[in-house]
């Protein structure tokens, strides 16, 4: 029995690939190399010992999916494929839509004919929207998305929510990411943004290599203790983790929805990420404060209780192991 893995080259993917391995399970890897390079797979390899099979192809390439189910015995999905670029969904949304929500609809259709029930979905903290109260829970109201790429997200819970009513012996399972950041600790993998990042940690990290000048902090007028935005970072090897106990929650569980927050509970200023990075790395993060982002929120963290009632999973990693291993990872890919 294999657990499908779309999208399993990328950053959370692959990491994900590695606890799974290490956990004993069988994998299958589908993946485009849109936004990943084939050399991730060997690392995987490297890091865990283990062989597994891939496929480059399109997800949402229904012959290539049924070749995968008539191949394998598949008897898990956990999609990490699509495109997760706020600001370019804002520029193509047809192609976010199109390859997101299109992707996630023929894996679905896939599974129901070769009658594979457990699917895993990586969610994220933005359906929130601007959350309501803080922390986040699971019951709170969804919508108010900013981007599109954020309301593929919430469209993919809402199809969720209708397949399983459609078919309740389904056994899905959302998570909710709040906001990863580091790397395997062996450095091989890691997350591989293109161009100049988007996202807080991966920016800090080049500005701390000399590949970026300086930090732009994003508002320092908002309503937290020090004005600047303030997240819930959670490593990614934990977020992984969550992975691997929600598929042991599917395995003990015939059928069900389940929704789970996976983030530390803890929130982090912008100043608190650039202290915490110069004191873990010895490295100086050059930074000066420019106008607040559109879009953006002041607080959001989780609270994680229901994930680790529940999966019996909880974030383990400490921000020092955060910085330390986003820059171990960067200064081994730059040798
Ligand atoms: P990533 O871009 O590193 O990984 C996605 C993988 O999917 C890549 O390897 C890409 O090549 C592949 N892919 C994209 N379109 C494909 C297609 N049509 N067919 C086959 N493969 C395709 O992203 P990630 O950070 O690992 O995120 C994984 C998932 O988690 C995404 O759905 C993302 O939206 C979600 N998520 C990510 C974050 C984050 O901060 N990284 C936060 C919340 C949710
Ligand atoms: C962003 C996305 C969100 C997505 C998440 C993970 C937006 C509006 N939201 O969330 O949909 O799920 O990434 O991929 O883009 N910051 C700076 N300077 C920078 C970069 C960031 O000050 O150069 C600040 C931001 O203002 C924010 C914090 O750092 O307060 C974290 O930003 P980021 O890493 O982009 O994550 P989110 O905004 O939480």
């Amino acid at each position: 029995m294999a657990i499908l893995l779309p999208g399993g080259a990328g950053y959370i993917g692959s990491h994900t690939a590695v606890e799974l391995l290490n956990a004993g399970r069988e994998i299958v890897i589908i993946d485009n190399f849109s936004n990943s390079k084939p050399e991730v797979l060997d690392k995987i390899k490297t890091i865990t010992g283990k062989d597994f099979k891939f496929y480059e192809m399109d997800y949402r390439d229904k012959d290539a999916l049924n070749k995968v189910f008539s191949e394998n015995n598949i008897d898990a999905v956990i999609n990490f494929a699509g495109y997760k670029a706020v600001g370019e969904s804002v520029q193509k949304p047809i192609e976010y839509y199109e390859n997101n929500i299109g992707g996630c609809l023929a894996l679905l259709d896939v599974m129901r004919k070769y009658n594979c029930k457990k699917f895993i979905f990586s969610s994220s903290a933005t359906v929130y929207g601007d959350p309501e109260v803080i922390p986040i829970t699971e019951e709170c109201k969804v919508g108010g998305t900013t981007n599109p790429y954020g309301t593929t997200k919430l469209f993919i819970e809402q199809i969720l929510k209708d397949v399983f009513v459609s078919d309740n012996s389904m056994d899905i399972c959302i998570l909710r990411y709040f906001n990863p950041v580091g790397a395997h600790s062996s450095g091989l993998i890691g997350e591989e943004p293109q161009g100049i990042p988007n996202n807080l940690m991966p920016y800090v990290v080049r500005v701390a290599a000399g590949i970026l000048p300086e930090l732009s902090v994003f508002g320092n007028d908002y309503p937290t203790p020090d004005g600047t935005g303030v997240r819930d970072y959670i490593h990614v090897v934990d977020l992984a983790k969550g992975h691997v106990k929600a598929l042991e929650k599917l395995d003990r569980e015939n059928s069900g929805l389940y929704i789970y927050n996976l983030g530390t509970g803890t929130g982090y200023s912008v100043l608190d990420m650039v202290k915490a990075f110069e004191s873990s790395t010895g490295k100086i993060v050059k930074y000066k404060i420019a106008p607040r982002r559109a879009g953006d929120i002041a607080t959001c963290y989780a609270n994680p209780k229901k994930a680790e009632e529940e999966l019996g999973w909880k974030a383990e990693k400490t921000l020092e192991d955060m910085c330390r291993d986003s820059w171990n990872y960067i200064e081994k890919s730059q040798n």
